[in-house]
């Protein structure tokens, strides 16, 4: 019988030494049985490692990699042929030459590759025009207006609800950005300017410049050169 009980305490004693303390907070460092996970071999963020020359646990991105998920053209990216021809036609992604000057025009070449390693003509062709257009009414048209004069929706809601701050939306029918270099419209979308922000995270540099292509159709839509008119169409207008 004794030596029953004394079993038992031992029992009850385990029980209450295991399951007792649980949810109580120590200081101490607890007994491991199975450490699981909590320890183990890594490197930590910013931390030293003797392995690299540098000394450093974090290692840089190889010179050219695009961060996979949200990149922009992640399709030509992964695709077999992929070169970074961003480095191969910087003005396409700055809208700058090299002296870092505004191109006044569209850049000759674009981003694509031809077969020969040599990059392909930019044209300004239809589908162009129908990427701009597409484009600047999702991001341009609510503050600039679906003929760029200025006179968006966000335009309309400011005179209702008296909102100052918004009245700055620039007209970009005025003389002086028609007379703009098309560079320096690529760098507005890209980094903003004042009130505007930047539109180079969403819109792809290929999408900048096509925006740009259908903003020079609105700027001549609206003030059309009387010298290129047609003769049969001039004497209709009369
Ligand atoms: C949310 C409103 C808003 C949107 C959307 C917007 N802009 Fe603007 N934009 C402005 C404002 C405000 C200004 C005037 C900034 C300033 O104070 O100089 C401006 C100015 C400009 C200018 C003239 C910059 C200069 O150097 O004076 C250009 C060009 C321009 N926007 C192009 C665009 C294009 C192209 C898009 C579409 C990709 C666009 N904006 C989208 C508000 C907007």
């Amino acid at each position: 019988m004794r030596r029953y009980l004394s079993v038992l305490l031992v029992i009850v004693l385990a029980l209450i030494g295991f399951f007792g303390f649980q949810g109580k907070t120590s200081k101490d460092t607890p007994v491991y049985v199975f450490d699981d996970m909590d320890y183990q071999s890594k490197y930590k963020p910013q931390g030293e490692n003797t392995f690299f020359a540098d000394g450093r646990d974090a290692r840089l991105p190889v010179a050219g990699t695009v961060a996979r998920g949200n990149a922009i053209e992640s399709n030509q990216v992964f695709a077999d042929d992929y070169r970074y021809t961003a480095a191969l036609n910087p003005s396409f992604v700055t809208g700058k030459d090299a002296q870092g000057h505004f191109l006044v025009n569209f850049p000759e070449k674009s981003l694509e590759l031809l077969p020969t390693g040599e990059l392909k003509p930019f044209n300004i062709d239809a589908k162009t025009f129908e990427t701009g257009r597409t484009k600047f009414q999702i991001y341009c048209a609510v503050c600039h207006g679906a003929a760029a004069d200025g006179n968006g929706i966000m335009k309309v809601r400011s005179a209702v609800e008296g909102d100052v701050a918004i009245n700055t939306i620039a007209n970009l029918q005025a003389a002086l950005y028609r007379d703009y270099p098309a560079g320096q419209i690529f760098d507005v979308i890209t980094h903003g300017k004042n009130t505007m922000q930047g539109y180079g995270d969403k819109l792809s540099p290929e999408e900048r410049w096509s925006v740009i292509a259908y903003l020079r159709a609105l700027q001549l839509s609206q003030s059309f050169p009387g010298e290129l008119i047609p003769a049969n169409v001039k004497n209709n207008i009369k």
